[in-house]
């Protein structure tokens, strides 16, 4: 009994989620729901970025900001993540929290990481050395308490030290990397307090206004979150708007900068896709379906482009014919037998429930062992039963008739 109990805890410690820890980055294997208090939250699409907050046996819970800042902690299946190792930016600034959290090991073990980052290589440079230096001198001046006279040159040291770090922030503000030079300064005031207590004479005043500087550093940060979270949903629209808003607050940081490089491409792809959709649909019926493809496409790509978004409404009624036709006598004459109650119920089911999580994709772009294929991997995600699931094939298979014509 007692042995069969070990071995489920020895399982449980061993599924729980893959040796995942909070501050993890990961990413989606596939699109999946996001839970929140057992009801679906939100999809997430594959690649999709999050970060960790805690893991239980199944589940990883992470990190999702809400519109006014709120965060709260969906889940989703420890199964469909894998770990991203981070870049040398992601270490410096975990560095630097850790430097200000007075985990000092942590910060030393961060620092030195990031230097093997060639992007990274020169800042990582220039900060574990003089870290390191105050950290040095600290524990010198500690170790010297029973002997006044070597202590009094060592507290001189341990100072010097600490106006390098204070420095080294106002330098780093001035680049616009207000989030690190916050936290190196914060960092040299715990240090200082660790170090000397309450004599606080000759501490080297910071040469930040903090209070400022720390409200923009965390409009950033949480510009940073939300923009990666609109990037997954593929507003682009929205993502741009965040990061505007975060570089003002915080023009070094370097998140925002890589998302604006990354979102130019795709918003230049979607502008190009409207434009051809707008002029290929007064050409014909052809010039109709190449439309509303390059619609499809270009909202896949930005889902909140008001010109894309506009057109699909215009394009409603084309749309609807090459996705789901309805089941009305032009239909019948056309689809080559069945009941129209039945493929009607069929095509209820297919347009109400299928477009939960996304819209329709064109009947055509697919045959029927296509269609077989991905409704079957789709209906657990649609809840759908086995009935539901033929009917909405049979009204498939008459609509490939209609739209084949
Ligand atoms: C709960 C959300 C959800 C529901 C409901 C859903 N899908 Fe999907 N679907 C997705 C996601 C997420 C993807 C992205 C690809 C993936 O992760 O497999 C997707 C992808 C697709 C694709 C593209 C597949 C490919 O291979 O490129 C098609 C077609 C599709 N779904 C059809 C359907 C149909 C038909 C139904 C109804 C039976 C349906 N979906 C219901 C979430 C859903």
């Amino acid at each position: 009994m007692k042995r069969t109990l070990f071995l489920v805890l020895a399982l449980a410690a061993h599924c729980s989620a893959a040796g995942l820890t909070r501050g993890d980055v990961v990413k989606l294997k596939r699109g999946d729901t996001l839970m929140l208090g057992g009801k679906k939250f939100q999809q997430a699409a594959k690649g999709q970025e999050f970060t960790v907050v805690k893991t239980d046996l199944a589940n990883v819970f992470v990190a999702y900001t809400n519109g006014d800042g709120s965060v709260v902690a969906p889940s989703l299946p420890a199964e469909n993540v894998e770990v991203i190792t981070p870049d040398g930016w992601a270490d410096i600034m975990a560095g630097a929290d850790a430097f200000r959290e007075q985990r000092w090991d942590d910060a030393r073990r961060l620092f030195t990481r990031a230097g093997a980052d060639a992007q990274q290589k020169p800042l990582a440079a220039a900060l574990l050395p003089r870290v390191q230096g105050a950290l040095t001198a600290g524990n010198l001046l500690r170790s010297l308490a029973a002997d006044p006279a070597r202590a009094a040159t060592a507290q001189k040291g341990f100072l010097t030290t600490l106006q390098t770090l204070r420095d080294t922030a106002a330098q780093l503000n001035t680049t616009g990397r207000i989030a690190l030079a916050v936290a190196i300064d914060d960092g040299a005031e715990k240090l200082a307090a660790a170090v000397l207590g309450a004599n606080t004479a000759g501490i080297p005043a910071t040469k930040l206004d903090k209070a400022t500087l720390g409200a923009r550093a965390v409009t950033a940060q949480r510009a940073v979150a939300r923009a990666r979270q609109s990037i997954g949903q593929h507003k682009l629209i929205e993502a741009s708007a965040l990061i505007d808003e975060g570089l003002k607050a915080e023009p070094g940081r370097l998140e925002l900068v890589a998302f604006q490089t990354k979102l130019k491409k795709d918003m230049e792809e979607a502008e190009y896709l409207y434009k051809t959709a707008d002029s290929m649909r007064t050409r014909g019926p052809k010039g109709v379906i190449h439309s509303l493809s390059a619609l499809e496409d270009g909202l896949r790509l930005c889902s909140d482009h008001a010109g894309l978004r506009d057109l699909r409404k215009q394009m409603q009624a084309q749309y609807e014919e090459r996705t789901s036709p309805l089941v009305n006598a032009a239909f019948m004459a056309k689809a080559k037998g069945g009941n129209d109650k039945a493929l009607n119920e069929g095509r209820e089911l297919y347009v109400n429930r299928c477009t939960e999580c996304h819209d329709l994709e064109m009947l055509d772009s697919r045959g029927f062992s296509g269609w077989e294929k991905t409704v079957g991997g789709m209906a657990r995600r649609a809840g759908l039963d086995g009935g539901e699931q033929s009917k909405i094939m049979a009204y498939i298979a008459a609509a490939l008739n209609v739209v084949g014509e």
